[in-house]
């Protein structure tokens, strides 16, 4: 990758400006300064003002997101962007929330500047696994359990079934719910169908990454690595 654009694709700064950078001896290859824009370089290689560059081979991070905060980049309000290393926002390819939770839940979102990633993980012919633990405003019918694993209840507005999903409960305004699919506010709408609007509601995990073995905590962040979620893995 040519010196300019390893500096304006990882977000320090533009094209434009990255020959004042280089002039500077800002960007080291192998313990010697770049010295041409157009140099070509191995991201894994060089240090920007002495640190390596961040995710050199994309950006991919389990992030616990708090309450209150919105999955976007341009709502009012507190946004999950707020929270993060201001730098990746700066990166090009942006990155993105792989799917969104609502601003009122909590818990394990994935974060990417990979498009190709974050398209295979979001593609209705991708079923990865998705667990939530809720509560609600009143007790879930013991017969939602074999209402949610039918895959027959159809969602306000909606011209096909939801898929099949594990729910357990775990008391009677508790529970735990397992989507192979994701649907708009998907999880409070099933509840409601049930008749047991949701109180609060945070996933806990995407496929093999669980929060808890991550030990992240309200917004905190972690690498994973991709490949975990590929077929064969
Ligand atoms: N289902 C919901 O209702 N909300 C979320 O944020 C995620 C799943």
């Amino acid at each position: 990758m040519r010196t300019d654009a390893l500096l304006s694709r990882y977000g320090y700064c533009s094209r434009k400006e990255a020959a004042a950078w280089i002039k500077r001896g800002r960007v080291v290859l192998d313990g010697a300064a770049v010295t041409a824009a157009k140099q070509n370089v191995d991201p894994a290689r060089v240090l920007v003002d002495g640190a390596p560059v961040p995710f050199p081979y994309g950006l991919y991070a389990a992030y616990h997101k708090p309450l209150g905060c919105t999955c976007s980049h341009k709502d009012e309000g507190p946004l999950i962007y707020d929270l993060l290393p201001p730098e990746w926002l700066r990166r090009n390819p942006a990155v993105n929330t792989v799917g969104r939770l609502d601003k009122e839940t909590g818990g394990l979102i994935l974060l990417t500047d990979d498009g190709a990633f974050e398209h295979a993980m979001t593609s209705p012919r991708r079923h990865v696994p998705k667990e939530y633990v809720f509560t609600t405003e009143c007790p879930v019918p013991p017969e939602t359990v074999g209402l949610f694993a039918a895959g027959t209840l159809l969602l306000n507005g909606e011209t096909t079934p939801c898929q099949p999903a594990e729910l357990e409960l775990t008391g009677e305004c508790s529970g735990r719910l397992v989507l192979h699919e994701g649907r708009y506010h998907q999880v409070r709408r099933m509840l409601a169908a049930a008749g047991a609007p949701v109180r609060t509601l945070d996933r806990v995990a995407i496929g093999p990454l669980r929060l808890a073995d991550l030990g992240l905590q309200p917004g905190e962040w972690c690498a994973f690595d991709p490949a975990v979620f590929s077929p064969q893995a």
